[in-house]
C-alpha cells in the first residue's frame, strides 16, 4: 500500500459535526469506557464512541449508567451509543446524553445479546422497521446533535439492511454505520461488505463501515467504494497503534514489549482516573491478554497475571518475563 493511496486522512462531516479523519473507534461493551476512548483519540481516531448505554438506565437515573456518560473534553468528538426500544425513553435519554457532551447520538440496532433483544432493542429493531424509524425521528427531534444508527445486515438469516437504511435516512439519520453480519452469525464469519457497498449506493448520507478493518488495504477498499469512514473494533484491542498505522497507511506491526508496557501503564492511569484503583485493577485483567498477544506469553506469565493483586505486580511480572 503506497502512502496516501486512500483519503482516510481527509476530514468529513456527520450532520454539522466535523470529523478530522475517516477512522472511527468502535463502540464495544465492557471495553470502550473513557480510558479506551482517550487512548484511541491519542492514537488518532477521528471519532470515539461509548459502549452501548441503556436508555432505561439513563431514564431511571441508574448511577452506573449515568457514569457511562462522564465524557472528557479530550476525547471529543465523541458519539454516545444508546440502546432501547421505547421512542420516548430513547428521546429523553438522548437529551441527557447531549447535555453530558455527546457530539453525536448513535442508536444501537445491532446488539444480538438475548437480554437486549428480548426487550425489542438492539438488532431486534431491524425486524420492526417502523419502530426503528420512529426512534430515529423521535431522537432527532429531541436533540440538536446529529443522530446515527448502527445496524447489521439483518437480525436473522435474512438481509434487511437494504430496506431499513433508506427508511432511517428518511426518518432523519445523519449517517448509518453498518456491520454487515447477520445478528445470528458467528463472530468468526467474515463481514460481507458487498452489503455495505449496496447501502452506499442507496443512501445520500455518510456510511461508516464496520467489520474486519485490520489493515490499510481493508480501509482503502471500503473508502474507494464510497464509504465515508471505516470503524475498527477487535483489531484495536490491546493494539491502539492500529489507529496510527491505518492513518499512516502502513501495515500494522507489533511494538516492542517495553513500549507495550508503557502504553499499558498510560491506559491503566486512564482507568484509575475513570473508575478508581480497585475497579481499574480488575478491569486491566481483561486487557492483559490482548496487549501481550503478539508475544505469546508463557503459561507462567499468564498464570501470574491472573493472580496479580494489582497493576504494579502485573507490570513487574511482565518486565521480568518479557523485557
Ligand atoms: C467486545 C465487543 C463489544 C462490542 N460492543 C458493541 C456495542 O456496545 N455496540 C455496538 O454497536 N457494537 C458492539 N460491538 C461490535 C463492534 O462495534 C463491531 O461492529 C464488530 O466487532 C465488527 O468489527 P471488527 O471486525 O472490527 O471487530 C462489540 C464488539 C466486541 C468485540
Amino acid at each position: 500500500m503506497t502512502v496516501g493511496a486512500s483519503h482516510i486522512n481527509k476530514p468529513f462531516y456527520i450532520g454539522g459535526v466535523r470529523l478530522p479523519n475517516r477512522l472511527v473507534q468502535a463502540p464495544m461493551a465492557g471495553v470502550s469506557g473513557r480510558a479506551f476512548r482517550l487512548q484511541a483519540r491519542r492514537h488518532g481516531a477521528g471519532l470515539t464512541s461509548t459502549e452501548m448505554v441503556s436508555s432505561y438506565g439513563v431514564h431511571y437515573r441508574n448511577t452506573r449508567t449515568l457514569g457511562m456518560l462522564a465524557l472528557g473534553a479530550a476525547e471529543r468528538p465523541v458519539a454516545v451509543q444508546l440502546f432501547g426500544s421505547d421512542p420516548g425513553v430513547m428521546a429523553a435519554a438522548a437529551a441527557v446524553a447531549e447535555s453530558a457532551g455527546a457530539d453525536i447520538i448513535d442508536i444501537n440496532m445491532g446488539c444480538p445479546v438475548r437480554k437486549v433483544i428480548k426487550t425489542g432493542a438492539g438488532v431486534a429493531l431491524m425486524e420492526d422497521e417502523r419502530l426503528a424509524a420512529r426512534i430515529v425521528a423521535g431522537v432527532a427531534a429531541a436533540v440538536s446533535a446529529p443522530v446515527t444508527a448502527k445496524i447489521r445486515s439483518g437480525a436473522r438469516s435474512r438481509i434487511t439492511a437494504l430496506s431499513l437504511a433508506p427508511r432511517l435516512e428518511e426518518a432523519g439519520a445523519a449517517a448509518i454505520c453498518i456491520h454487515p453480519r447477520l445478528g445470528d452469525a458467528g463472530s468468526k464469519d467474515r463481514a460481507d461488505h458487498s452489503v455495505t457497498k449496496e447501502i452506499v449506493d442507496m443512501v445520500g448520507i455518510p456510511v461508516i463501515a464496520s467489520g474486519d478493518v485490520r489493515a490499510p488495504a481493508n480501509a482503502a477498499d471500503l473508502l474507494k467504494a464510497g464509504c465515508a469512514a471505516v470503524m475498527a473494533a477487535r483489531a484495536a484491542l490491546g493494539n491502539p497503534w492500529l489507529f496510527a498505522d491505518l492513518l499512516a497507511e502502513r501495515q500494522p506491526h507489533p511494538r516492542p514489549p517495553a513500549e507495550v508496557l508503557g502504553e499499558m501503564r498510560l491506559f491503566y492511569a486512564g482507568l484509575v482516573d475513570e473508575a478508581g484503583p480497585e475497579l481499574a485493577g480488575r478491569a486491566m485483567r481483561k486487557f492483559y491478554g490482548w496487549y501481550l498477544r503478539p508475544f505469546r506469553p508463557p503459561a507462567a506469565l499468564r498464570d501470574g497475571l491472573r493472580r496479580a493483586a494489582d497493576f504494579e505486580e502485573a507490570a513487574g511480572l511482565i518486565r521480568s518475563l518479557l523485557l
